[in-house]
């Protein structure tokens, strides 16, 4: 840990803070300037495997929006790699995986044993620490097992899952073993990026929301629950993010995730109440960015209301910050927030 005082950590321990701390999901991306420019010289997948280039992207944004921590600069698909999925990034498609996991032999065939081919992450997670000290507190994150799997199955993203749920339906064992070696690698690799210094650990489940109650709470919360407590067991407390999903928010908390991650289409009062005991994060539309500020600025300040100066809130959009969005607006949220 590198700044386990800092009210962004307090926060998700539900302490009390002087004030609410902010940051946004994809704060580095394409809607900056300085992303673009260094995206002219490498590719994503460069850039993450370049440390100091990885922990330029990530202290430049978190700067440059003067938020209160700084999320390094990774890709949730990297541990796919190192279980022997390639994978490539392709121009209006996203990620194309190129030999999707859809039978037992193939979950068979996946390694467990390179989660340590990883160690640029953590050498990143490294320099930001190391840069920022105590001032700012680092965010590391990995993907949850759901939609890691879902990612592996569908050979990219999906609108319906069919694969996945086809796995999860018709071979529970062949299913419930590739969640595990999930589990095997990704513990590994984020519990590294704790060592490095990382302060908080946000695990994305960002598709659970395609789930009936019943079926979330069969075939992926128990495998979510080792991954979090493995990450607690590091030393970091734990964001469990994921969108669409208000009807599974209480059966997120029986993770043991000290914040549950909201999006927008629940009010954050009653997602925290559903959620019980705890923190929350959230949740503007990350499209209210592409609004005029007046209507930014009283969506932003009913969140906060709803919030109510309870210990425990982190606010944040309910997604990632979208291409095109103009920084200016996320600049003067962030202090919009701040001094609320
Ligand atoms: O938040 C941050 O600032 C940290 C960086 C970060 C990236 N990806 C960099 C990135 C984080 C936290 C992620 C997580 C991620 N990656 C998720 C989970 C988050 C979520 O949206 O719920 C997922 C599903 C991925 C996989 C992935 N990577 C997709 C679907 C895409 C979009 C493909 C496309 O063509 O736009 C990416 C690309 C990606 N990862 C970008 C960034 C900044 C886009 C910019 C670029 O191509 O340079």
């Amino acid at each position: 840990m590198s700044a386990p005082e800092s009210r962004f950590v307090k926060a998700c321990r539900a302490l009390p803070v002087d004030r609410t701390p902010v940051w946004f999901m994809r704060q580095a991306g394409r809607y900056m300037p300085e992303y673009r420019a260094v995206r002219k010289q490498y590719s994503l997948i460069e850039i993450c495997k370049r440390p100091a280039v990885a922990a330029e992207v990530t202290i430049t944004a978190a700067e440059a929006l003067g938020v209160d921590a700084a999320i390094i600069f990774a890709d949730l698909l990297l541990p796919l790699e190192v279980m022997g999925l390639p994978f490539h990034f392709s121009p209006g498609e996203g990620p194309v995986i190129e030999k999707p996991v859809r039978d037992q032999a193939d979950v068979s065939r996946l390694r467990t044993d390179r989660a340590g081919d990883l160690g640029y992450v953590s050498e990143a997670v490294r320099m930001v620490c190391k840069h920022f000290g105590p001032r700012l507190p680092v965010i590391g994150f990995c993907g949850a097992p759901f939609t890691l799997a879902s990612y592996m199955s569908e050979g990219g993203s999906s609108r319906n899952y069919v694969n996945t749920k086809k796995m999860m339906y018709s071979s529970p064992a062949a299913w419930d073993e590739l969640l595990g070696k999930l589990v095997t690698v990704v513990s590994q690799y984020a519990a590294e990026q704790v060592r490095a210094g990382a302060d908080v650990i946000q695990v994305f489940d960002s598709w659970v929301g395609c789930l009936s109650v019943d079926d979330y709470r069969r075939y992926v919360v128990p495998r979510a629950t080792e991954l979090v407590k493995a990450l607690q067991k590091a030393g970091a407390p734990i964001i469990y993010f994921g969108t669409d999903s208000a009807t599974l928010l209480s059966s997120r908390k029986e993770t043991g995730a000290e914040v549950i991650g909201l999006d927008w289409r629940i009010p954050l009062d009653q997602g925290w109440k559903a959620v019980g005991v705890g923190a929350v994060q959230g949740n503007l539309d990350p499209v209210l960015l592409f609004a005029g500020w007046k209507e930014i600025e009283k969506n932003a300040r009913e969140i906060l209301r709803r919030a109510d100066g309870r210990p425990g809130h982190v606010f944040n959009l309910g997604h990632g910050i979208l291409p095109e969005t103009p920084v200016e607006n996320v600049r003067a949220l962030a202090r919009f927030v701040q001094e609320y």
